[in-house]
């Protein structure tokens, strides 16, 4: 079984890229299920329901979040009635909508997808994801062994520490939220493939998928600035694991692909 994963998708640019790349990615490498991280997906800040039909229709089965999934104030309205979007799961349970599931890929395994945030420099918005991906975890491998963990956090040791922490009981832990992809892909000796951050689909020529000038003036005058999403230079960021018949990683892949 293989897995393609989806840094984060910034605006209309990156949904143009994902359209674009994702069904020739998912043809390329054979992959049976496609999980992309949203929380930038409108706008660049935060889901809407048009935008996951959008990204359904290209191919993204399940799709992931984080800090800026409430950013778009009528998700928080949409988010129980769509079955394909997950928001961080450890967060307070009177949130709205799931934060883990059950999919079925396209050879008829189910897998487990689960969406969690980092507390280190994440001003303080998650519960422990070590202990809710315990309860999670524990639960899921009860039906599958098949269980991919997007890691939405800041600090490249939070992430470590919970792929370390995980080693054998998932199939793949796979951060985002830096959009800024690591070369650090592989494989643990327990067999979980894991990678600090996937990056995203954004503009090359931006900070962070915003556009360069008002970043700038931001950070070179401490005065605010409108950031606005830069549209040109698309590129994205793509992570692939093969996955054994027992759920463990036997290789992962780094993908970039540049739309213009
Ligand atoms: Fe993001
Ligand atoms: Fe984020």
């Amino acid at each position: 079984m293989r897995l393609l994963f989806v840094g984060d998708i910034v605006g209309k640019g990156g949904r143009e890229a994902v359209t674009a790349f994702v069904p020739a990615l998912r043809r390329e490498y054979g992959c049976d299920l496609c999980v992309a991280n949203a929380e930038n997906s409108a706008g660049g800040s935060g889901i809407t329901r048009r935008c996951l039909v959008e990204l359904s229709g290209a191919g993204v089965d399940v799709c992931t979040s984080g800090d800026h999934v409430w950013d778009q104030r009528e998700f928080v309205h949409d988010v129980g009635r769509l079955t394909q979007i997950l928001r961080p799961a450890n967060v307070h349970p009177g949130q709205p909508g799931r934060g883990y599931g059950l999919f079925t890929g396209s050879n008829g395994r189910t897998v487990g997808v689960i969406c969690l945030l980092g507390r280190t420099f994440m001003n303080g918005l998650a519960d422990c994801p070590f202990q809710a991906a315990d309860r999670i975890v524990t639960e899921m491998r009860q039906v599958t062994p098949f269980i991919l963990v997007d890691i939405h956090a800041e600090a490249t040791s939070e992430k470590i520490a919970l792929g370390r922490y995980l080693d054998g009981r998932v199939t793949a832990v796979l951060g985002t939220h830096t959009h800024v992809p690591t070369a650090d892909e592989t494989i643990f000796p327990n067999g979980t493939a894991f990678q600090c951050d996937v990056g995203m689909v954004g503009s090359r020529e931006s900070v962070l998928g915003r556009d360069l000038a008002p970043v700038l003036q931001r950070f070179s005058t401490g005065m605010p600035a409108r950031f606005t999403v830069a549209d040109h230079h698309i590129r994205l960021h793509a992570t692939v694991v093969t996955v054994n018949d027992y759920g463990r990683a036997t290789a992962i892949e780094r993908v970039v692909r540049d739309l213009d």
